[in-house]
């Protein structure tokens, strides 16, 4: 069986990603440093317990498994967080990736799938946001994910590391089976605080900002189910392996859906009240962030079936209800 090296592969998307992988016939290897992964979450391949930044580490893994292939999904992805502290964000994402560049090539492993986000695009009104839009991030988080792409392009350049990069938009939903889902501590995203309010675990949702200039007032986001996002991730290794250049694709279903409709969606798919006050925007986010791109579909091959805004909320739900990660 070929190996894969998952980095963040005990986190939200990186597990999932194991889990399709197995599936698809590949063995994924965990690289997690646990600081907001999840031992419970690798449940599908070995374990390596390591730090990006610990080059001799990660020299280890690449020799024990010798894996043909990185998906690399560790970083860390909050957006206010990385408004207060922005350092931490360039320090982890960006040099924890410059290490692991480093280390594949060195190994010779030169397959690289890359997390990376519509945060990189920014805030463009009216603009429809393609793989060649302009990338002006208005985060440290989105700048971090930029940074790292412009890493792919030169260690491609010098060194013939093959890339697909893998631009997501709001990554909701959880496993089928709900042996796997979103946990994070503290948690910041939108869909489990609401059902966290929506069961009493918090006395209520916040709305961050109501007067944008959306027809509610409230941030617009496109959300996609992260069982089809893993599947492109799938995609994407195939297509490495088969030779076919650098690219990359946006992650998205190109529908739009405010706060506002999310807390909606949310209260007919539970069909309890979701608790919420209003408050002030929340410093970073984008007003709208909507993928204007089929490349994905038609390049790829991805066709996304569960990424429907009640599919998404109900299997969060399930997973809310069921699962959770203790270690
Ligand atoms: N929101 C609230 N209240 C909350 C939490 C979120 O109103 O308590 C709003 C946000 O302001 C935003 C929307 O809900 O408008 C979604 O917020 P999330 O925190 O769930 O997601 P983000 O859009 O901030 O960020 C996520 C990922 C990033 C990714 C980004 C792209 O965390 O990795 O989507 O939009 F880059």
């Amino acid at each position: 069986m070929k190996s894969v090296l998952v980095t963040g592969g005990a986190g939200y998307i990186g597990s999932h990603a194991c889990k399709a992988l197995l599936a698809a016939g590949y063995l994924p290897v965990t690289f997690d440093n646990l600081t907001t992964g999840w031992r419970d979450a690798v449940k599908f391949g070995p374990f390596e317990q390591g730090d990006l930044r610990d080059r001799g580490r990660l020299d280890q893994v690449f020799a024990a498994h010798q894996p043909v292939a990185v998906m690399h999904f560790a970083a860390l992805s909050q957006v206010g967080e990385s408004m207060s502290d922005p350092g931490k964000y360039w320090n982890n994402n960006v040099s924890g990736s410059i290490c692991l560049l480093e280390a594949a090539v060195a190994a010779g492993c030169m397959e690289f799938v890359f997390s990376s986000t519509c945060a990189t695009y920014g805030d463009q009104d009216n603009v429809v946001l393609d793989e060649n839009s302009a990338q002006y991030p208005i985060n440290a988080y989105g700048a971090s994910k930029r940074a790292i792409e412009d890493m792919l392009h030169d260690f491609g350049a010098a060194f013939g590391l093959n890339h697909v990069i893998f631009r997501y938009f709001n990554v909701a939903g959880a496993d089928q089976d709900a042996e796997i889902g979103e946990f994070h501590q503290p948690e910041t995203h939108l869909i489990p605080l609401m059902l966290d309010a929506i069961d009493g675990k918090r006395a209520a949702l916040t709305i961050f900002g109501t007067d944008y200039p959306t027809p509610d007032g409230t941030c617009i986001r496109d959300y996609v189910h992260v069982c089809d996002l893993v599947d492109a991730h799938v995609l994407g290794l195939k297509w490495l392996e088969q030779g076919r250049g650098n690219r990359i694709f946006n992650l998205g279903t190109g529908s739009g859906f405010s706060v506002r409709e999310v807390i909606e969606q949310s209260r007919a798919v539970t069909n309890r009240e979701v608790p919420f006050v209003e408050g002030p925007r929340r410093a970073g986010d984008c007003t709208k962030l909507v993928s204007g791109s089929t490349r994905a579909e038609q390049e790829l091959g991805w066709a996304p079936t569960r990424s429907t805004l009640d599919k998404m909320i109900a299997d969060a739900w399930r997973w809310h209800q069921t699962g959770h990660y203790s270690d």
